[in-house]
């Protein structure tokens, strides 16, 4: 499954985030704590260089509260404060205060060697879409805040919720991965509601999570969905008794041919009694039901990162922004190129003016067209390089022959954060 994502607002965000990151003195960077690796957004390192940080696991009434324990655990080993949350409780914002005094201790400290004491400690709340920042803002900022944002000089989009004396929050716009080289990824998100499904092949992702629950949560959809412990499920099974049609030998046996997450998936269908027309289960609606379940948390508490995992993915983060620094620094030198392009092709062109006939004209034209061609050449071989892999290739392979308006208005539909 091809899972490709990047709304063109987020680019803005993105760039938002990059300006304002010298306003503050640390970073709140909420994940979901179902999948605290893979809804790091991984331009924060790079944005964060030098400020505090305090990673938030929102959702942990959602999660596995064994791995949250074990994720919490890999960030403060890695020198980061992380602290699970359940971003709706009042509680989660006192926790967070507190954090956010350790994670700006340095801060405070210089503040008060230069004699500058009662100055706010301020912070760049960060995260993927639907995570949970309005939430946690709201129960962290209570009536005790104030939004400054849309106000004459405060740029607008850009929000400021002063605490008290002590703390300034700095809202941002959700954003994610620019690309995702690894499908589970997309496949994560768009499990915990981070990614619009309809992107994806619903049957696809349902039977990808239906494999994962069988294997690391083995019983779970078993009692959530088929047994009498889910009062829809058993209530839909009692009545398929008298009013269903029940799987027949033909079924059963053409189902031992297909893969277990499937058969599982029909039996979903079957309990949920999502059924076509002539009683045959009707696994895109099982697929639906499923997705949205888990989303919602209603399969019950489960992760889907494995703490085992966080090495390899860790790995990808840091290769994910070296490409980005790279691909900046390719922009750059290309830049200065054409810059030094132009002002050498101005240069044949004075001397044409000088001379006629003068060979500085072919020398002018000479530069003007290598310079175009390789500027050309390479800005769209690399970008076509990079299309198999990057959103904006995807979507202009996707949509090769849509009008840039319509692939705007695509994104825009796509768009959640
Ligand atoms: P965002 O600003 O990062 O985009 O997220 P937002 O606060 O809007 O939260 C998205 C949804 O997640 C909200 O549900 C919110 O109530 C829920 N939520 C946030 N934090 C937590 C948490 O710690 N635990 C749980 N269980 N839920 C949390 P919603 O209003 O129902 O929106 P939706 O489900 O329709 O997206």
């Amino acid at each position: 499954m091809d899972v490709q994502w990047y709304p063109g607002h987020m680019t803005k965000a993105r760039r938002m985030m990059e300006e304002n990151i010298r306003l503050v003195d640390l970073v709140i960077e909420l994940v979901d704590a179902r999948i605290p690796l893979s809804s790091r957004n991984p331009d924060i390192d790079a944005l964060c260089k030098g400020k505090g940080r305090v990673v938030l696991l929102c959702k942990a009434d959602l999660a596995d509260p064994a791995r949250t324990e074990e994720f919490t655990e890999y960030f403060r080993s890695r020198g980061i404060l992380a602290v699970a949350v359940d971003a709706r409780e009042r509680r989660a914002g006192e926790l967070v205060r507190r954090y956010m005094q350790e994670a700006g201790r340095e801060k405070i400290a210089r503040d008060r060697a230069r004699g500058i004491v009662g100055r706010p400690l301020r912070a760049m709340v960060a995260g993927i879409p639907n995570v949970g920042k309005s939430t946690f803002i709201n129960s962290f900022a209570g009536r005790a805040s104030t939004r400054t944002g849309n106000k004459p000089g405060v740029t607008r989009g850009k929000q400021w919720i002063r605490l008290g004396g002590d703390v300034e929050l700095l809202d941002t716009p959700g954003i994610l991965w620019p690309k995702f080289d690894n499908q589970l990824i997309g496949m994560r998100l768009a499990l915990v509601g981070a990614i619009r499904d309809e992107i994806l092949d619903k049957q696809e992702l349902a039977v990808w999570l239906i494999d994962y629950l069988q294997r690391d949560y083995p019983g779970m959809l078993e009692s959530k969905y088929l047994t009498s412990q889910d009062p829809a499920g058993a209530a839909d099974a009692a009545q398929e008794e008298t009013t269903g049609r029940e799987p027949v030998q033909e079924d059963l046996s053409r189902e031992a041919m297909l893969p277990p997450g499937y058969v599982m998936l029909l039996k979903i269908a079957r309990a949920r009694r999502l059924l076509m027309k002539g009683g045959e289960p009707d696994a895109d609606r099982a697929a639906a039901l499923l997705i949205d379940d888990c989303k919602n948390g209603r399969i019950g508490r489960l992760s889907l990162d494995r703490p085992q995992d966080a090495e390899e993915m860790e790995e990808e983060r840091r290769a994910f922004t070296a490409a980005q620094e790279q691909e900046k620094e390719a922009a750059a030198r290309k830049k200065a190129a054409a810059g030094a392009g132009s002002s050498r092709a101005g240069s044949g062109e004075n001397d044409r003016g000088k001379t006629r006939g003068n060979p500085g004209r072919k020398g002018g034209q000479d530069t003007r067209g290598r310079s175009a061609e390789r500027g050309g050449q390479s800005a769209r071989g690399r970008s076509a390089d990079r299309g198999g892999q990057s959103a904006r290739g995807a979507s202009s392979r996707k949509g090769g022959a849509k009008s840039s308006r319509n692939r705007d208005r695509d994104r825009g539909r796509q768009g959640r954060g």
